[in-house]
Order: C-alpha cells, then structure tokens, then sequence
C-alpha cells in the first residue's frame, strides 16, 4: 500500500509532467507557424516524452493501490519571445521539475519507502539527460547566433533523428 504523502507527491508530478507536455505542445505549435520545422519537430517529440512521463506516474500510483487523480492544466503561453529565450525556458523549466524529482525522494526517505525510492531513481537520470539537452541546444544557439537559424534548424532536426534512432 502506497504511503500517504508519497501518494500525494506523486500525484501532485502528474499534474508537472502533464503540463510540461502541454507546454512544450504550446512552443512546437508556436514554432512550427513560424516555420521552423526542425525546431518543432524536436518540440513535438519532447511533447510525447512528457505525457510518457505523466503516465508512468499513473500507472505506478494506481499499480500500488493509490489513486491517481488527472487534473487540469493550467493554459500555457501563447506567444514567445524568440527561440533563444524559449530554450532558455525549456532549460528552466526542467530544472523545476529536477528540484520536484527530487523532493519526491526526500519524501520516499522521510517516510522510509523504499520501493518507489527505487522506483523513481528512472527520473533522477532522465532529468540529467533532460537538462543536459536543453543545455545543448542553448550552447549551439550561441554557437550560431540568430543569422543562421536556418542551419540550427536542421541541425536540431537531426539530432532528434539521432535520439529516435539511439531508443
Ligand atoms: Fe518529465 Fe522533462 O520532465
């Protein structure tokens, strides 16, 4: 049976992973009416990883006899200011959800549940890789600076080709 407060954090990272998907849904669509299909595409792809995410948490909370509640989700931004500043905010982002992850295995052992300690360690290491892309892309932005963001485009392109292909 899941602990309580476990419970609890558990269910509040469904409603994370969940609008992380949306947010990253809300940038894609943004980037592709701009025309950068590269971009979009990775965006896209992030998307999906999200709501992966999101469902994990559910299957696991259910699986262990809690309940997991879907929530709403707030509406994300519309508009955004530049593809620097959005992957400025994706990286910000993921960092928030890093201290979320984290918190959740304060709580695993505060209240010595040592299952979905072990269960979660897959979100410490996703979060490395997840903060450590998004870093990436910054560092290539600044690489090319915004007159060829042509290039950046394919070349984003590419490597969520690569990262489809590595799964
Ligand atoms: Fe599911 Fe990108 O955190």
């Amino acid at each position: 049976m899941l602990n309580k407060k476990v419970e609890k954090a558990l269910v509040a990272q469904i409603e994370k992973e969940g609008y992380s998907s949306h947010l990253y849904l809300a940038m894609a669509g943004w980037a592709e009416s701009k025309g950068m299909a590269g971009i979009a595409k990775w965006l896209y792809a992030q998307a999906d990883e999200e709501r992966e995410h999101m469902l994990k948490f559910i299957y696991y909370v259910n699986e262990r006899g809690g309940r997991a509640i879907i929530p709403g989700f707030e509406q994300p931004p519309v508009d955004f200011d530049g593809v620097q500043k959005l992957f400025e905010q994706v990286l910000e982002h993921e960092r928030y959800v890093s201290k979320s992850i984290n918190d959740i295995v304060a709580v695993c052992l505060e209240e010595k549940d040592f299952t979905t300690h072990n269960w979660i360690q897959w979100f410490v290491e996703e979060q490395i890789e997840e903060e450590a892309s998004a870093q990436t892309i910054l560092d290539k932005l600044n690489l090319v600076g915004n007159g060829s963001l042509y290039m950046f485009d394919r070349d984003i392109m590419s490597m969520r080709s690569a990262e489809d292909t590595a799964e």
